[in-house]
């Protein structure tokens, strides 16, 4: 498949296959997908929680809406932000770069982010939700369906899972086998109401 064809048949399926397993190599393929995506700096803010034990996955499913994707599906992903990922060791963003390119974008990291949590978290969010998009794509290209998620309690979830106090949740992705094809879309806005020429 395709990148546009991956884009334009990914949707958001409710329904998966609850017997159906994805192997390890598969679910490592897939994350290992996601972490190409883009991020400010390098600085890849995203932690990928999969939720493995299927007690934990029922109970999650209770603060969900009793969405059954929580539990039918073969992979929860709870895409987690690390808002302090930009000052744990940054070194580590650039370690593969040339000296003088690490010395100027390490140093410049800290003073894009210190004292600004508006951007720390606006910026751990938008790479979350660019890994989201890769993940889903990635698990349509491998032949799976998918399903982004917010409708959970993200305060009781975060108990759940531990969450460290200077992460959020910025979502679920779930991955699995479709047994039912997504609803007809919902229906699309006009091209002329979402796209603008240099104002609006
Ligand atoms: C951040 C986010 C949260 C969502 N939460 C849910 C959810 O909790 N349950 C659900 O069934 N769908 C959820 N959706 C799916 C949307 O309803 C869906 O993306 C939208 O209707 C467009 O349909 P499509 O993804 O099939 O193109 C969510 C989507 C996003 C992006």
């Amino acid at each position: 498949m395709n990148v546009i064809e991956a884009i334009t048949e990914r949707r958001s399926v409710k329904h998966f296959d609850p017997e159906h397993h994805l192997s390890e190599k598969e679910e490592r393929e897939l994350l290992e997908l996601a972490m190409l995506s883009p991020t400010a700096f390098n600085i890849q803010h995203w932690r990928f929680l999969i939720v493995k034990d299927p007690e934990l996955r029922k109970k999650i499913r209770e603060v969900s809406w009793n969405q059954a994707q929580v539990t039918d599906s073969s992979l929860l992903v709870v895409i987690c932000a690390d808002l302090k990922a930009w000052e744990k060791s940054p070194e580590q963003y650039w370690r593969n770069a040339p000296r003088e390119a690490q010395d100027f974008l390490v140093p410049a990291i800290g003073q894009y982010y210190n004292e600004n949590e508006p951007a720390q978290r606006d910026e751990a969010l938008r790479s979350c939700g660019i890994a989201a998009q890769t993940l889903m794509l990635a698990a349509k290209g491998m032949g799976y369906d998918s399903c982004p998620m917010d409708g959970f309690d993200f305060d009781a979830v975060g108990k759940m899972i531990n969450l460290p106090e200077d992460h959020l949740i910025s979502m679920f992705v779930v991955i699995g086998k479709a047994v039912q094809p997504a609803n007809p879309r919902g229906g699309q806005l006009d091209y002329e109401k979402v796209v603008f020429e240099n104002k609006f």
